[in-house]
């Protein structure tokens, strides 16, 4: 049975900040956030909006857009290091606040950034171990990426989530069964259980990055060499390579990485004329939105099959996820001729109905953040965090709150 991304929808909030505005306040070059890291704004949720109404609008855009009936979906996975509570998890207040009917798995997946990869091939497996009837799986991959003020990591915040619908009638892309993995215990990046920011190892986890990287591209190859003519590069047969993209840099020293392990070594001019057409398109939105840790490599693809759906259809791409602690994964997928009819999914709307904010509000954002409250003018989610009562968090439609 072939199975796969049916419709997927990214939602980033309402509120950003130009990265040359943070280099300015922090007294480092411009250049070095917006050429050096690659970055150029990140997104900032204000403190009516947490990870489950994140989440929860980017499932209800992508059911709506899709046309699906949230009652058919038979498995909803959240895939989160965003966590709201230690026992409930995000997913069953998007199973509500979206409509999804009681005959529903529904669950909460961590392992940093891969979580959201481990959601889609878990709902793909739990799709394709069906094989008497159609059944649907609802993916959601949601965060709000944080790091202490004035620290390296803080230009590399962000926030946002990409809903995927996952079943037999992929209009998206089309998952590979085979997969390429990598697994080791290390501590670049980690949040311990009584803290907000992360704390992270930054040049450490680059490191661990690539040689996740390696070792699960690796033995993705190996799975693919006897179909491989002798001196030809896997990657030469992708129309475009993803990656997890916590700053667009990263994913260019990936892109080098990868057609080292290819190709046994790269000259300057193939590898920047590589990057230039498989990579760099696709990473001009996460440019704009910044690290959404288990959502990053999916606003990727959401934007490269917005902006490009037509040209990638029938062609086959890359997909490399990577989350801190850490694991991999490698896979590949084919464009469906569906893609070029997608329509709109989010990554576009996002960026251009977002409101630009300076320093000083950016800071009082973060102060307030997720504390819950109204939606302030020109709000762009569906639904708002009106705060904890009796112990207890409060969601609502942000229709039912302006009409009240
Ligand atoms: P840093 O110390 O600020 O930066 O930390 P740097 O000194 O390494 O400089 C960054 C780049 O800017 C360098 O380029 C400089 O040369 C360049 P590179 O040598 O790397 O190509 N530069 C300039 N360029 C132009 N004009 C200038 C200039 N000055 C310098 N004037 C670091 C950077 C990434 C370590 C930091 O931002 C950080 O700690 N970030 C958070 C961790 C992170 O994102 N790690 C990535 C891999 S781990 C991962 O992806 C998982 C994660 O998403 C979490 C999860 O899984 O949940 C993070």
């Amino acid at each position: 049975m072939s199975v796969g991304i049916e419709h997927l929808y990214c939602y980033a909030p309402q509120f950003a900040l130009p990265l040359t505005a943070l280099a300015e306040a922090r007294g480092v070059a411009p250049e070095k956030l917006t050429q050096g890291l690659g970055v150029q704004a990140m997104a900032v949720p204000p403190a009516c909006e947490d990870v489950v109404t994140l989440a929860a609008t980017a499932a209800a855009r992508c059911l709506r857009a899709a046309g699906v009936d949230p009652r058919e979906v038979g498995l909803l996975v959240v895939a989160t290091e965003t966590g709201v509570d230690h026992s409930k998890p995000v997913g069953i207040f998007v199973h509500e606040l979206v409509g999804v009917g009681p005959h529903c798995r529904v669950y909460e997946v961590k392992h940093a950034c891969y979580g959201g990869t481990a959601a889609l091939m878990t709902a793909a497996d739990w799709v394709r171990a069906k094989r008497t009837a159609p059944r649907r799986a609802l993916v959601v991959a949601a965060d709000i990426a944080r790091y202490a003020l004035g620290s390296p990591g803080e230009p590399t915040q962000g926030a946002g989530a990409v809903a995927m619908l996952v079943g037999p009638d992929p209009r998206a892309l089309f998952l590979s069964e085979e997969s390429g993995v990598h697994a080791a215990n290390v501590y670049d990046f980690w949040r311990p259980l009584d803290r907000r920011e992360a704390l992270v190892d930054g040049k450490f986890s680059v490191e661990c990055y690539l040689d996740a990287l390696t070792g699960a591209f690796r033995s993705y190859r190996e799975l693919e060499r006897p179909q491989l003519a002798a001196g030809e590069g896997l990657v030469d047969r992708l129309a475009r390579v993803l990656y997890h993209t916590p700053f667009p840099k990263m994913a260019a020293k990936a892109h080098r990485r990868l057609l080292e392990v290819d190709r046994g070594g790269v000259t300057d001019e193939a590898y920047a004329t590589s990057y230039r057409d498989l990579v760099a398109p696709g990473l001009e939105a996460v440019a704009q939105i910044g690290n959404t840790y288990t959502a990053s490599l999916y606003v990727c693809l959401a934007a490269s099959l917005e902006d490009d759906g037509r040209r990638l259809a029938g062609r086959r791409i890359g997909l490399f996820s990577y989350g801190s602690g850490c694991c991999a994964e490698f896979f590949t997928g084919i464009v469906p001729a569906g893609a070029a009819s997608l329509g709109p999914i989010g990554v576009r709307e996002s960026i251009e109905r977002r409101t630009l904010v300076d320093v000083p509000t950016y800071e009082r954002l973060l102060a307030e953040g997720e504390r819950g409250g109204t939606p302030p003018t020109g709000f762009t989610g569906d639904f708002v965090f009106r705060g904890i009562r009796d112990d207890r968090r409060v969601y609502e439609r942000v229709r039912e709150v302006l009409a009240a």
